[in-house]
């Protein structure tokens, strides 16, 4: 079955890869990002002309999350993977993180995706099924907390995966599933070059996941080898 697939900061890293792996599976792709016009993003649309449209959207924009959900008015979505991520704090420790930047990160990592998440229910309740992938990270796992540090990025995944269960309960009735994912540590812009996995592998495990998600691992946090993780 082609599934329609919303996809929230897909110009580049993980979001960019898992646009190529939806759209050479046949399906079609809303690939959202503040500035659609990068490299990559256009030579798919060349190569998936028909099933690839580009959306402008700045996650943290409320007006801007209304306009992409109007224009989606009547249109079915089957799979929303809130993808869109900050580490802004990388380079900040102990003594040098400072508010702006967690509050940064919590309103891309935490918030937009309830948001993004609420305005297009409806498309996702007109799907058979529909599932929302939010791409969280085993940083905002507290089991899985030995090192300690990343006070902002650790917390907003931690409240990414709070939304994501309670949004599992609330969604269950219109037959939405909702996941929280860990994508691995991977050789992105964000994960840098000492990631242990390229992005074709992170993607094609997180698609794997989506692709089999359902009631039974909804409000569940998976790495994306399928391993269930610990909150
Ligand atoms: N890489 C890893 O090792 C790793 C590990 C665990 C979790 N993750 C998570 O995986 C997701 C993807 O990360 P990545 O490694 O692919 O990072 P990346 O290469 O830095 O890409 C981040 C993406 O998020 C977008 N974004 C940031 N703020 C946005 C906003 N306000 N509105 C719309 N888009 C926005 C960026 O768009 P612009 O180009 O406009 O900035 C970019 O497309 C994130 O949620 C991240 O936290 C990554």
């Amino acid at each position: 079955m082609t599934k329609n697939v919303f996809i929230t900061g897909a110009n580049r890293g993980i979001g960019l890869e898992l646009t190529r792996q939806y759209l050479v599976a046949g399906h079609k792709v809303f690939a959202s990002a503040r500035d659609p016009s990068t490299e990559g993003l256009s030579q798919l649309i060349k190569r998936f002309p028909n099933n690839l449209k580009t959306v402008v959207l700045d996650v943290t924009d409320e007006s801007n999350i209304q306009t992409v959900a109007g224009s989606l008015e009547g249109t079915s979505i089957d799979l929303l993977i809130n993808n869109a991520g900050l580490f802004h704090s990388k380079h900040e420790d102990f003594g040098s993180l400072n508010t702006d930047t967690w509050i940064e990160e919590f309103r891309v990592n935490s918030i937009s995706p309830f948001l993004v998440t609420r305005a297009l229910k409806s498309n996702l309740a007109k799907a058979n099924s529909g599932v929302v992938g939010m791409i969280s990270s085993k940083m905002g796992s507290m089991g899985d907390n030995q090192s300690g540090g990343s006070y902002s990025y650790r917390s907003s995944k931690a409240a990414l995966n709070a939304v994501s269960v309670s949004l599992a309960n609330d969604l269950s009735d219109l037959d939405i599933s909702v996941v929280a994912l860990h994508p691995g540590w991977v050789q992105t812009d964000m994960g840098g070059p000492n990631g242990l996995i390229d992005v074709e592998t992170s993607a094609l495990g997180l698609k794997a996941i989506l692709d089999n998600a359902g009631k039974a691992e909804s409000g569940k946090f998976y790495d994306y080898s399928g391993k269930q993780l610990p909150w």
